[in-house]
């Protein structure tokens, strides 16, 4: 679904952030990227979806080809909706895929493909001015006439696709608070809610749960694997903590110094072995530090 080749990055200041990176991502994985503070991963994550600029290499999508694409939309799903909604009826796998290299995308096509992409950070990334409802529906900009968006006006849909996305998250409630009113882990709710909204189909989780208390903790990252299980958003989170690492993701990749240095499925060793070996990812005994601790 996601395939880095030979992927680089070298900052403005000579920083080799990532070394020739090769990764291959499949659809549905919850993959947690683990690795000393430094090592690379925020970079790593932010070239997914091309705000962070590579400096060389490819990544690849799966995409609808061009002209399935001109003809009913630009993203797999949107297209079989959009078929099935005309008593067309076709599965994910009748639709020749090819691989769309989106360091080369501009304008437009970067905007459609980053609307496919949802974004939780530590530091909530919601807008804390405005209500749940607005932040969530601002995952339907693209999907709306600018004029629209900008006036606040969204369709009746898409306040249904916001409530549904608000209603899975448990935070209902909510949705006509002000974002500042709620705590932090209700923040990274809407922020899922958001993605949702967006119809992601890949969630980019940086360290989303470094700032919350241990059972927040546990709480946002079963809302995370719920919409990885649920809806098949492909997930990939920068995790510190191993023990969430081990109980939520189906794979573990270790960046050290800019590089893969470690990649395998959880369900194929045991956790005990599995910690082991990121000792060596980290270069240091894994400690009480690197677990969250009890649920
Ligand atoms: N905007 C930037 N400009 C220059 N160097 C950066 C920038 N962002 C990150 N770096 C450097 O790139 C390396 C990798 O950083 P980062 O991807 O944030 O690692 P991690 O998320 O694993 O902590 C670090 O040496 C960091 O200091
Ligand atoms: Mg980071």
């Amino acid at each position: 679904m996601i395939k880095l080749v030979n992927v680089s990055k070298t900052y403005k200041n000579g920083t080799e952030a990532l070394k020739n990176i090769n990764l291959e991502i499949y659809e549905g994985e919850f993959v947690a990227i683990l690795g000393l503070s430094g090592a690379g991963k925020s970079t790593l994550l932010r070239t997914i979806n091309q705000i962070i600029p590579v400096s060389s290499g490819n990544i690849f999508f799966k995409n609808v080809d061009h002209n399935t694409y001109k003809m009913y939309g630009d993203n797999p799903d949107k297209t079989i909706e959009n078929l099935n909604s005309k008593g067309i009826d076709v599965k994910k796998e009748d639709l020749n895929l090819v691989d769309v290299d989106i360091t080369k995308l501009k304008g437009r096509k970067m905007r459609i493909m980053r609307s496919h992409i949802g974004m939780i950070f530590q530091s909530f990334n919601i807008i804390k001015r405005m209500s749940v409802i607005q932040n969530v529906l601002s995952g339907r900009v693209a999907y709306n006439p600018t004029w629209r968006t900008i006036l606040g006006i969204f369709p009746e849909k898409d306040k249904q696709i916001a409530y549904r996305a608000l209603k899975k998250v448990d935070i209902l409630e909510k949705t006509y608070s002000r974002a500042n009113e709620l705590s932090g882990g209700q923040m990274q709710r809407v922020a899922i809610a958001r993605s949702l909204a967006q119809q992601a189909n890949i969630l980019l989780a940086d360290e989303p749960v470094a700032s919350l208390d241990p059972i927040t903790t546990f709480e946002v990252m079963e809302y995370i694997k719920k919409v990885n299980v649920e809806d098949g958003i492909t997930t990939i989170a920068n995790l510190h903590h191993v023990d969430l690492a081990l109980k939520y993701a189906t794979r573990i990749v270790g960046v050290r110094d800019g590089k893969i240095v470690y990649d395998i499925e959880v369900n194929s060793k045991k956790g005990t072995d599995i910690i082991d070996d990121l000792e060596k990812v980290y270069g240091r005994p894994i400690g009480n530090q690197d677990y969250v601790g009890e649920e």
